[in-house]
């Protein structure tokens, strides 16, 4: 086997896969014209400034500037080698690579130790399972799981399993088949006693409910326990294998259903997202028992940008879903909030009145973000009372305040006067007044008055005219081999005076001494420089006229050129005002005499 994957094969991957395919894996796309846009997955955004070009098989965002083709693409977004890149590639488009890369897993290199916590965890997953379903001593437990309402198909779907009451049965059963106790214990399957060295199973006489990574690969367990015994849930700790803040249960099995709907549920509990599953919900996800990350918010941005909130409606469930909702909504995303009555969670809503009712009453009636903030800011608040009516409807029109759209402030104040009874015009007053108070008060520093909720397409720098002027020769020069060494020769050995671009167009000829033609992609594979190939796929997305005369080319060479004659006239001219300055008129007419030859090259 080959440590190194042939130039050939590399360019079979690049004109098999396509750019827009690969990235429709990550990013939601829309057809716009030749190319397609979406919200760039690169850095956070909200109105989308991310391109892909299926013409030149790139992709560009004009917010980041991040850019390049789909390997590069995978690169960054997977944080894998280029080598790594193309097995992944390669597999997709069935192309047999002899290479002896690490098993590719989600494409990342996995050490030995990390392999065998890996395997470990799946060896357990399937012999708890197997305890659960099939054994004497899973007995009672699988009672329990079917008691509160858990399908047989559920459990095997989930892979829900349970954990021998001993102290040393999973310690034993490792042991002998040759994983090393130290792995195991990092791994937080096993627990070493302070006193003797020795070892314990972490997880006794409980439901163990299998934590999946994206990929499928059981990473941790959380284990529920039977009775009363706490804690409730028992999670495998932190390991170089299990991140909580970056893991949404269910995520793996969900994610198709989350890319055809364009929309997930997200869920406190995993008992709710498995009850939910049972009801039809296929598109619902949990946190491990923590809040919402700004890593779980990018993972879910991959693939949407319409999510409903589906927490306990309890006290602590509201506040939770609160907190998670403002996080969810500055990084743009369209939000629901589904509720349930009498403080109930989904799971207890569902067995109570079954899958039907939770899909159109729950989840089909959730409420809009605003809508849900008009509840959660109720709360505790008597309105009979004038005292409490007032303050809710200050804190209310506070937050239209924050909406930036003058059709939906108007919606909600309209709502507002009609139920208080109130006139609009005073209501649209005292919101404008808001709204210019604490635009004051902040001075610009308070962000939720002051950022705009929609962002607008960074406007491009206004460049000097030299500097478009290289990038239009650029363009010209991807475009066709003859136009490059036009250029080349109209340059008469001068150079462009951005060093990046003198680089590009150094790669430029180069690459077309052994290539008739340019592939936009395979010239990125080519540069190998980041920031250069991301130069390249901007300069690529410019629109510019297919056809180029000698006459634009020869005015473009001209700005170029101009550039470092104008510098020079500068110089000049500051030479010239210190002799004027000293009154050495002689010094000051030679150089007015170079400046006006120098004028006159322009
Ligand atoms: P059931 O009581 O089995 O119906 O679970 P639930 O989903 O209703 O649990 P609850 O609403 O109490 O908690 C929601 C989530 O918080 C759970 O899915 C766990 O991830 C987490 N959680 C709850 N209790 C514990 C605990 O004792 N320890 C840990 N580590 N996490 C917990
Ligand atoms: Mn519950």
């Amino acid at each position: 086997m080959a440590d190194r994957i042939a130039e050939e094969k590399i360019d079979q991957i690049r004109q098999a896969v396509d750019v827009v395919e690969v990235i429709s894996d990550y990013v939601q796309l829309k057809k716009q014209g030749r190319n397609y846009f979406g919200l760039c997955p690169f850095h956070g955004e909200s109105t989308p400034s991310f391109s892909v070009s299926p013409d030149k098989q790139i992709y560009h965002c004009f917010g980041c500037g991040a850019g390049g083709n789909v390997f590069s693409f995978l690169m960054e977004l997977e944080g894998i080698s280029f080598q790594e890149a193309a097995v992944k590639l390669a597999a997709k488009v069935n192309i047999d690579l002899d290479i002896n890369l690490p098993s590719a897993n989600g494409g990342k290199k996995v050490s030995k130790e990390l392999q065998s916590m890996l395997d470990a965890h799946e060896l357990l997953r399937k012999f708890y399972h197997h305890l659960l379903v099939n054994t004497n001593e899973g007995q009672h437990a699988l009672e329990y799981l079917l008691n509160r309402g858990f399908t047989q198909e559920s459990i095997d779907k989930f892979q829900i399993g349970y954990s021998l009451n001993s102290w040393d049965f999973v310690h034993k059963f490792l042991a002998k088949r040759d994983f090393s106790p130290e792995s195991m214990e990092k791994a937080g399957l096993i627990i070493k006693r302070e006193r003797d060295g020795t070892y314990f199973d972490r997880f006794r006489d409980r439901i163990m409910f299998p934590i999946f990574d994206r990929h499928g690969n059981t990473i941790a367990f959380s284990g529920r326990s039977l009775g009363a015994d706490e804690p409730k849930y028992l999670n495998s700790p932190e390991t170089a294998i299990f991140n909580k803040s970056k893991i949404l249960y269910n995520y793996h099995l969900a994610k198709p259903s989350i890319k055809k709907l364009q929309h997930a549920v997200l869920f406190e509990g995993f008992a709710d997202c498995i009850a939910a599953d049972r009801s039809g919900v296929e598109n619902g996800i949990a946190t491990m028992g923590t809040s919402l990350t700004d890593e779980h918010i990018s993972l879910l941005r991959q693939s949407i940008q319409s999510i409903t909130i589906c927490y306990d409606s309890d006290k602590a469930g509201i506040e939770a879903a609160y907190r998670a909702g403002n996080h969810l909504h500055e990084a743009g995303f369209q939000l629901r909030v589904a509720m349930m009555p009498d403080g109930q969670d989904p799971d207890e809503y569902i067995k109570k009145n079954g899958p039907d009712k939770f899909r159109q009453e729950v989840i089909g009636a959730s409420l809009t973000w605003m809508a849900f903030k008009f509840l959660y800011f109720r709360r505790g608040k008597n309105l009979q009372f004038e005292g409490d009516r007032l303050s809710y409807i200050e804190v209310i029109i506070k937050e239209i305040s924050k909406l930036n759209k003058a059709v939906e402030r108007d919606h909600y104040l309209r709502q507002l006067a009609a139920e208080f009874s109130l006139s609009l015009e005073a209501l649209q007053q005292q919101q404008k007044q808001m709204f210019f108070d604490e635009k004051r008060k902040s001075n610009g520093k308070n962000e939720i008055f002051h950022k705009p909720i929609v962002m607008a397409k960074p406007v491009e720098e206004l460049k000097p005219a030299h500097y478009t002027a290289e990038r239009c020769l650029i363009a010209h020069m991807l475009k066709s081999r003859d136009v490059a060494y036009k250029v080349q020769e109209l340059l008469a050995g001068e150079t462009f005076n951005s060093d990046e671009h003198q680089a590009i167009i150094t790669y430029l000829l180069a690459f077309y001494e052994d290539h008739l033609e340019l592939d936009t992609s395979a010239f990125l594979i080519y540069l190998q420089d980041d920031n250069l190939r991301r130069m390249v796929a901007t300069i690529e997305m410019m629109s510019i006229n297919d056809e180029v005369s000698d006459q634009e080319l020869t005015d473009y060479i001209k700005q170029v050129l101009n550039y470092q004659k104008m510098l020079k006239i500068k110089e000049k001219e500051v030479e010239l005002k210190e002799a004027e300055r000293q009154s050495d008129f002689g010094k000051a007419a030679a150089i007015g005499l170079e400046i006006n030859q120098l004028r006159k090259l322009l």
